[in-house]
């Protein structure tokens, strides 16, 4: 069992492999896990079920706080439910998708699943927490944080080989997509995506996963002083 004890934030923008790492990370140091994005897309489930426009920041708020929303923190086995129904297939879905960005900026939406965030951290010694706020908004004090990016053309080839695309046509339209996530996340006025201050910053454009993985866990013991 690995010595370290506190947080680990990964933050950074889709397609940078952040989950797999952070799962990874998670594993290797003995940790609990927490995919928050996860969390989002389960919200955008319960306003698409209840029918509202996504759009409709007042409706969204008001369908969030009335849902159940409940994610795992083992790595390994994702389990997300929304008032006690199995949704952990149906959240990587085209139309949670496509909607979760919308859901994602309603400030209620957020304030509600932050306080749930820091309560579920705040039961484990030790846990790795992605999404893309969390060094900035989330955890400010975390042990260690991790900004992790990689070149936009990057991230859309790695997209597509897991969804087994290989048409560049359709390769360049998940690049589109990509930049308009980005855009949406990094310009939304409550919890912008952008690394923290005090976040490391680790470019994966020429790094392979495992040498991310590597890189994160050696930051995580030094910054226990256990590296
Ligand atoms: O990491 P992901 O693709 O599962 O995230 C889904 C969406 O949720 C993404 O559009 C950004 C949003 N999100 C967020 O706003 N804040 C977080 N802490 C995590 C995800």
């Amino acid at each position: 069992m690995s010595a370290f004890r506190g947080q680990v934030t990964l933050d950074g923008p889709s397609g940078t492999g952040k989950s797999s790492v952070a799962r990874s990370v998670a594993a290797r140091l003995g940790a609990a896990y927490l995919d928050t994005g996860a969390m989002y897309r389960a919200a955008t489930v319960a306003v698409i079920d209840a029918g509202v426009d996504p759009d409709d920041a007042e409706a969204v708020a008001r369908v969030v706080a009335a849902a159940r929303i409940e994610v795992g923190t083992t790595a390994g086995v994702e389990q997300v439910e929304v008032d006690g129904t199995d949704v952990a297939e149906r959240i990587r879905g085209a139309e949670v998708t496509r909607n979760v960005s919308a859901v994602s900026a309603v400030p209620a939406v957020r304030r509600q699943l932050v306080d749930q965030q820091r309560a579920l951290v705040a039961s484990a010694d030790a846990v790795v927490v992605e999404g893309r706020d969390i060094g900035t908004v989330v955890l400010p004090d975390a042990t260690l944080k991790v900004y992790l990016t990689a070149a936009p053309e990057v991230r859309a080839e790695r997209r597509a080989g897991q969804l087994g695309i290989s048409d560049p046509a359709e390769v360049a339209a998940i690049a589109a997509d990509l930049r308009r996530r980005d855009e949406y996340d990094s310009s939304r006025a409550d919890s912008p995506l952008r690394p923290a201050a005090d976040a490391v910053v680790v470019d994966s454009t020429d790094l392979d996963r495992e040498a991310v993985v590597d890189r994160v866990v050696d930051l995580a013991l030094s910054a226990v002083g256990a590296g």
